[in-house]
């Protein structure tokens, strides 16, 4: 049977990403590797300005019914001056949640034909292959209370609150556990729990676990030191799990060691097996329109969809092997661009991804 992927552009470069994100899931329908049937919707501030909602409940309807939505990126100066409630990213938000999509694994990998690309020195991230487990659905992105209020003096106060239960701590912990065991068994789990109880019981958590997978070697870290490191020597990580405000900081300095945040996918899973899947930038509003965003991050994480939701595992190597194909070739996006390689847009990216695709080993 068909299975349904739903798919949700949003703002700034989303369309541009997204294209041809969509072009390589469509080349291997051609080819008869996958069976899928694609819908589109509305999200971010492309949804509000339709309907005033940056989540329609058409959309989280549309996407609690697909096996997996595929989405671009939302926000952007446009709608800034929104309430919180409003904004773009309140649609990405509730998608998230709506859905349960609690563990989003975020891989940093460097392909080596991008080791100058990267700032960092060639011997500190050439080999880099290190996965970062975000939980995504708790955390001071979504605790109570939170606000604005005037005091009594009349003075205003901001508030948001950093929440995890022990069963959603848990229940991340032992998906980066079983991650690690599937990989090089080695598992940090970043946290600040000499400051924050809440993040005191993660660590108690993650401990008490760690008896259930001896075979994985836990170790703790403190956040700050943790952002440190990853720059200073990433490669003594295999899998970081850690809450989603760390997660998100984390994973966004990740991305450079792998040349640019315009390369790393990511995959949010929930526990029915739905996925959604978006390269962890942003809307870039800084390039939007011009073609020349880097649309490799959003056709990996079509990859990583082949892999846990599309049960397509051989089409995700594919799409893999046509990234580094096309990469062996020389072309670049000015994200990635290094002397001596050939500069091109999003759309030739895409197609030239595409054409790999066709081609046989
Ligand atoms: P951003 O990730 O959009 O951009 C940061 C920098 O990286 C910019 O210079 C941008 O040009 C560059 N960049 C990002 N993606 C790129 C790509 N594919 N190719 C080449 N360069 C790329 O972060 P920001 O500027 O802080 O945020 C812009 C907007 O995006 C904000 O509204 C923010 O809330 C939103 N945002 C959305 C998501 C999401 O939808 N998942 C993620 C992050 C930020
Ligand atoms: C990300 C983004 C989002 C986050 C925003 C846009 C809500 O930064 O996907 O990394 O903070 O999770
Ligand atoms: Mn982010």
């Amino acid at each position: 049977m068909s299975k349904k992927v739903l798919v949700l552009a949003g703002d700034g470069i989303g369309p541009e990403i997204v294209a041809e994100a969509v072009k390589v899931l469509k080349a291997l329908q051609d080819q008869g590797a996958i069976d899928i049937v694609l819908e589109e919707g509305l999200v971010g501030g492309a949804a509000y300005d339709a309907c005033g909602d940056p989540l329609p409940e058409e959309t989280l309807a549309a996407a609690k019914s697909a096996d997996a939505v595929l989405l671009g990126a939302v926000g952007g100066p446009k709608w800034e001056p929104l309430p919180i409630a409003k904004r773009p990213e309140k649609g990405l938000l509730g998608l998230r949640s709506g859905l349960g999509l609690f563990a989003n694994l975020r891989p940093a990998v460097l392909y080596p034909q991008l080791i100058d690309a990267s700032t960092l020195k060639p011997e500190v991230v050439s080999g880099l292959d290190l996965m970062i487990v975000r939980e995504l659905t708790g955390d001071i992105y979504f605790g109570q209370p939170r606000g604005v209020e005037t005091l009594p003096s009349g003075e205003r106060r901001g508030v948001n609150t950093m929440v995890y239960t022990e069963s959603e701590i848990e229940r991340i912990l032992r998906v980066a556990f079983e991650l690690a065991r599937k990989r090089r068994h080695r598992l940090c789990s970043v946290d600040k729990a000499n400051v924050l109880e809440c993040t005191e019981l993660w660590r108690e958590v993650a401990t008490r676990l760690s008896a259930d997978y001896p075979d994985v070697e836990l170790s703790h870290m403190y956040v700050d030191n943790a952002a440190m490191q990853l720059v200073r020597a990433p490669k003594q990580f295999d899998v970081m799990v850690t809450g989603n405000l760390f997660g998100d900081i984390l994973s966004d300095c990740a991305a450079m060691l792998t040349g640019s945040i315009g390369m790393l996918p990511s995959a949010s899973l929930n526990e029915r097996g739905q996925g959604m899947y978006e390269p962890i930038h942003g809307s870039a509003p800084d390039i939007a329109g011009r073609g020349v965003a880097n649309p490799i991050a959003t056709i990996l994480s079509v990859a990583m969809m082949l892999r846990h939701s599309l049960a397509a595992p051989d089409a995700a190597s594919c799409v893999e092997t046509a990234v580094a194909r096309v990469l062996d070739e020389g072309l670049r996006t000015a994200d990635i661009m290094t002397p001596g390689m050939r500069q091109v847009g999003t759309a030739e990216m895409g197609d030239a991804i595409v054409a790999a695709l066709g081609q046989s080993d």
